[in-house]
């Protein structure tokens, strides 16, 4: 069994804003009552000319450059996404070609805003094994497409955006991805969801491609899963919260954030928040937060990163790493 560790990090958000004050209107609320609600003041929008690939592919870009690796070393991308340019070919094929790379698999996986652990989870195999050696993992989504401005739940929570990593085997002693573990329950499959545009109710059937939510639900279920699952990691992997030096929750909001930080026992100032401004992206949440805390220098090489997800399906999970 060989190492797998986090060798380059990147991450792309569209310029565009929209804050607070332009949905107050048309909602009906105040930027006091979101912020309060949620801790977001603003979010990024996808430009009219772009789609989930071309963000997938500046923050693939970035990571190919701090990992300071050329594409033909990528042996494998896998591209967490719930938001495909098109229902087919994969986005991960469109990124291939940009990039450049040779025809390595490039596959995309669909779990929400799990994705991109269920991602790391795939890949972690892959290197571990030996059979491959750098496989770029991204996560990129734009969800705002399918946002009903006029539903508050929804349009005060979600942007768009991206992150990538190169997961990478180690050559040297070093802990890298420790453990990762993820689970899924269907129950509630319609606690957040979109009805059309898949099978069951083509696009053709018009008003069915906006997100449902049943935001209290989805809260509670949340903060228990999300507890539960980085507890259980911790168990199996006999690593001490104590030991952990950065909380990387799933960016939804940041009440939840807060609320499973406590559940825990993670002081607030070792969670990284990029919710307040930057808004849920999805799968993107994790690497984009990942990206922006090793930038702006809170995390360092060694530090020992505890991530955990959860999203509609209902899906969660989470994954130790020694950065
Ligand atoms: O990508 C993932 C998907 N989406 C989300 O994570 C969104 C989750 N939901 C929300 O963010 C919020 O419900 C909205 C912002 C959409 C709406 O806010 P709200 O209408 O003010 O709802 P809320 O935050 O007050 O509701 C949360 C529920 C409440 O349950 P009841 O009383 O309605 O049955 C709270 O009592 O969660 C409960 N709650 C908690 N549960 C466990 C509040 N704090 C906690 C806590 N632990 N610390």
């Amino acid at each position: 069994m060989y190492l797998a560790y986090i060798k380059g990090v990147g991450s792309y958000l569209p310029s565009t804003i929209l804050s607070n004050t332009e949905l107050t209107e048309t909602l009906g609320c105040t930027d006091d009552w979101i912020v309060s609600r949620t801790g977001i003041h603003e979010r990024r929008i996808i430009e009219k000319s772009e789609a989930t690939s071309d963000l997938a592919y500046f923050a693939a870009e970035q990571a190919l450059r701090d990992g300071e690796i050329s594409p033909e070393d990528i042996d494998m991308i896998i591209v967490a996404t719930e938001t495909p340019d098109h229902v087919l070919p994969p986005v991960s094929c469109q990124v291939q070609q940009r990039l450049g790379c040779r025809t390595i698999p490039a596959f995309d996986l669909h779990n929400t805003c799990v994705g991109f652990l269920s991602a790391l989870q795939v890949a972690e195999q892959y290197i571990k094994l030996g059979t491959h050696q750098n496989i770029l993992v991204i996560g990129a989504d734009s969800l705002t497409r399918f946002t009903d401005y006029s539903d508050l739940g929804t349009s005060i929570i979600f942007g768009d955006g991206a992150g990538a990593i190169i997961l990478s085997r180690s050559e040297k002693e070093a802990k890298g991805l420790i453990s990762t573990t993820l689970h899924a329950d269907g129950k509630y499959f319609d606690a957040l969801y979109i009805p059309g545009g898949g099978s069951r109710f083509p696009v053709s059937e018009e008003n069915k491609n906006k997100m449902v939510m049943d935001g209290r639900k989805i809260f509670k279920l949340a903060v228990k899963s999300m507890s539960e699952v980085l507890t259980e990691t911790l168990k199996k992997t006999g690593i001490e919260k104590e030991e952990i030096d950065w909380f990387i929750p799933h960016q939804a909001n940041f009440r939840i954030m807060e609320a499973v930080a406590r559940n825990l026992d993670f002081p607030l100032d070792k969670v990284i928040n990029t919710v307040s401004y930057f808004g849920n992206s999805c799968s993107a949440t994790i690497p984009i937060a990942l990206d922006t805390a090793i930038k702006d220098g809170r995390i360092q090489r060694g530090d020992m990163l505890a991530m955990v997800s959860f999203g509609a399906g209902l899906v969660w999970g989470s994954a130790l790493v020694e950065y």
